[in-house]
């Protein structure tokens, strides 16, 4: 299988390179991992030596997929099978006061790659999120209800959903939430804050359900290897509040931190959030074999490999 990854240095992007690259598939894969530029090629390259992933069967090169040509050109001349587009304009209150910067990787980036597969007859898989629900809901959101962002990045993402569900059929949409992996993102926050402080004050009016990228590479993997074109939800079993997640990082990480809660209004932030994101991972247990870990074992097994 030929696999065109883009946003390869992202924290999805590595947790795919690891999962495909340091771990035994039941199948033959060549890579072409995509970064945004030369400084993130050297870097990618330097984290892949690190971690002993450099393989013959990986080959990276650099491309803004804001740019129809060049990915046209890129993915003619690697004729993939399947292209898994990891690229995003994630930081969601940078999101409010540059809508039309994140619309063009978020919305115009994902139509670029539906074109480009779709000359090709090849499939996508696109990533978008549980921040296209507005969570004003109160039991976990299905795949086929209705999208209806409150905020810009909601927003660019959801038009992105759009592109790709109208330029292709082979496509996997695949929408996941309150991601962690290698890179910047809340468990590391938290753990940071903790060296300093001896009290924490997290909101607990906010519940989704976090997920490690690592389960939800092992999800497109799995995948990618059937014809299940649709739109799927990915994300680690349960639910929680950013409160919770909190004292459960603090306890598994031996942390001594109290954890107080507090409302969305007592920690102000440019974008509004939905009150309740949990997606619902019912279709995935009904029509597939995929097992995804409960999210309180996979931030246990995520913690173990920082502790590593
Ligand atoms: N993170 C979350 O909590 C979360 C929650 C729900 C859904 N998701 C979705 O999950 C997917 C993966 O997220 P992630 O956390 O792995 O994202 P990430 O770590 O922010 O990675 C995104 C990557 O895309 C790159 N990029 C940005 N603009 C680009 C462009 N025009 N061309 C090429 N590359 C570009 C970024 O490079 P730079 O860093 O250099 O800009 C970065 O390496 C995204 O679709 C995201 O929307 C994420």
């Amino acid at each position: 299988m030929r696999i065109f990854i883009t946003g390869a240095e992202g924290q999805l992007g590595k947790a795919l390179i690891k999962e495909l690259l340091g771990n035994k598939q039941k199948f033959e894969f060549k890579l072409m991992l995509t970064v945004i530029n030369e400084v993130s090629w050297n870097s990618l390259y330097n984290w892949m030596n690190e971690n002993a992933l450099l393989d013959e069967r990986a080959e990276i090169t650099a491309l803004d997929i804001t740019d129809f040509y060049l990915v046209k050109a890129a993915i003619e001349n690697f004729v993939p099978d399947v292209v898994i587009n990891c690229v995003a304009y994630t930081a969601v209150d940078d999101c409010e006061e540059h809508e039309e910067e994140a619309r063009l990787v978020n919305e115009t980036g994902a139509k670029n790659l539906a074109m480009a597969v779709k000359a090709l007859g090849a499939c996508l898989v696109h990533i978008s999120t549980d921040y296209v629900f507005d969570g004003n809901g109160t039991i976990p959101y299905k795949e086929e209800e209705i999208t209806n962002p409150i905020n810009a990045y909601g927003r660019t993402k959801m038009l992105g959903e759009k592109a790709v569900c109208e330029t292709l059929n082979n496509y996997f949409l695949i929408r996941t939430a309150w991601l962690y992996g290698e890179g910047k993102n809340f468990v590391k926050t938290m753990l940071r804050l903790a060296e300093n402080n001896k009290v924490l004050r997290v909101v607990a009016d906010q519940t989704g359900s976090p997920t490690s990228a690592r389960e939800l590479a092992r999800f497109i993997i799995y995948l990618i290897q059937t014809k299940k074109y649709g739109i799927w939800h990915g994300v680690c079993d349960g639910e929680t509040s950013w409160y919770e997640f909190t004292k459960e990082i603090m306890r598994l990480s031996g942390r001594d931190v109290e954890v107080i809660p507090i409302k969305s209004e007592e920690y102000k932030t440019k974008a509004n959030r939905p009150h309740y994101s949990v997606l619902s991972n019912e279709k995935m247990h009904k029509e597939t074999e995929f097992g995804i870990k409960a999210w309180e074992d996979a931030l246990k097994e995520y913690l173990d490999s920082l502790k590593l």
